[in-house]
């Protein structure tokens, strides 16, 4: 069987870059509060009614597209990760392939719905394509417009001031070097604390939910008998229902178990040890997360990459815009060792190990 490697990557973020200040003028926090507990100092934000989700990942595309050699019509096959998708449905790859002009293959579009780990389960979707013979071109893509669903009073503040707005792409292809691509990818979930980081609504719960903890929730759905389901509801108005929610420090402890974890799995699959990665791309979720995992792997601040202070939390996007960033800086040589992995929302995580 062939490996399949990454041919070619790119990134856009917005132009707009969002300060620390800035979010404290408009809600009670602080840029003190905000880089002491996450890191980040500044995030982007796209052009609302002008950029979306799917805008952003064609920028990105366009970029991986052109440092792999190839045109956005030779790509065989869509896979993209969001969890803020431009339309509830129909997700965000048909829109991609619109978008970029793929008329005349037809090319198949999934999309991902995983979250902070959704470029490594495209990722690992896509290697299972290629490394198979199934399709030539794959194009994985990570993409949030995460400004456009976020709560700016007070009460959003744990949340909102962590996220932000980006995309990462890359064409996986196969690889002509047997020893060179994708070493392997590993997947994980686990949804018994589902709703400790979740978007719940609008859903088709329709307002009640007994999770295997025991606890109720109203979300402020219409009665039982009322025909039709009113999607936002003035009370999930009122209780600010509709948007994200976080059990931070639950999500941390959690965090900070399964990213080592997860790395530990890829490289005793492959024989290797944490000293022989060159380069850790941590899921941009928190900076206390990566350098806490950074020290449980004994790593090398030069083995690890870290962006988060530049573009806060970028779910789907935040490995591939690291990665992508990390290469432009020369960071990633022929023949490294890279590794990638992911924990978030669901829960779902995941690492990958690349020879670049
Ligand atoms: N500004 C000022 N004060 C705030 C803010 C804010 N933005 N957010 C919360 N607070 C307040 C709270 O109201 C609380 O006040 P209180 O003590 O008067 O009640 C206090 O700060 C502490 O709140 P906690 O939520 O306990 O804060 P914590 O120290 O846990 O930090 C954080 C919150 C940064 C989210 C942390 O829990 C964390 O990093 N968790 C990991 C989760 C994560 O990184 N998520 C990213 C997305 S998920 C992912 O990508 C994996």
């Amino acid at each position: 069987m062939v490996r399949s490697k990454i041919a070619g990557i790119g990134y856009y973020v917005p132009e707009r870059v969002v300060s620390n200040d800035e979010l404290a003028g408009i809600m009670d926090t602080s840029d003190e509060w905000i880089q002491e507990r996450t890191g980040i100092q500044q995030r982007r934000y796209g052009k609302k009614h002008e950029e979306t989700t799917t805008t952003m990942a064609a920028e990105a595309t366009r970029v991986a597209c052109s440092r792999a050699g190839i045109s956005p019509e030779d790509i065989d096959f869509i896979i993209f990760a969001t969890l803020s998708p431009d339309y509830y449905f129909p997700g965000c790859g048909v829109l991609l392939q619109r978008e970029l002009g793929i008329t005349k293959k037809e090319a198949g579009a999934l999309d991902i719905r995983n979250q902070c780990s959704g470029f490594l389960y495209a990722l690992s979707i896509a290697d299972q394509f290629v490394k198979t013979g199934v399709y030539k071109n794959v194009l994985v893509v990570g993409s949030e417009m995460h400004s456009m669903g976020l709560d700016f009073s007070t009460r959003g503040r744990n949340v909102t001031v962590i996220f932000g707005d980006g995309a990462g792409a890359a064409i996986v292809q196969p690889s002509d070097d047997p020893n060179r691509g994708i070493l392997t990818t590993k997947l994980h979930s686990d949804g018994t604390y589902a709703e400790k980081l979740a978007f719940i609504n609008p859903g088709a719960h329709g307002g009640y939910h007994l999770n295997k903890q025991g606890e109720t929730f109203d979300f402020g759905y219409p009665p039982k008998d009322t025909f039709g389901e009113i999607f936002i509801t003035d009370k999930m108005m009122a209780d600010g229902n509709y948007y994200p929610n976080m059990e931070g420090q639950f999500v941390f402890k959690l965090a900070i178990q399964k990213f080592p974890e997860v790395i530990h799995e890829a490289l005793n699959e492959v024989g290797l040890n944490p000293s022989d990665i060159n380069m850790l791309i941590p899921h941009q979720a928190n900076l206390r997360i990566s350098q806490m995992v950074q020290r449980l792997l004994s790593l090398r601040d030069d083995q690890v990459w870290n962006n988060i202070q530049k573009f806060g939390n970028t779910t789907a996007a935040s490995v591939p815009i690291a990665l992508c960033e990390a290469w432009e800086a020369g960071k990633i040589k022929e023949g490294d060792l890279v590794c990638l992995a992911a924990f978030g929302s669901g829960f779902t995580w995941g690492s990958a190990l690349i020879r670049w």
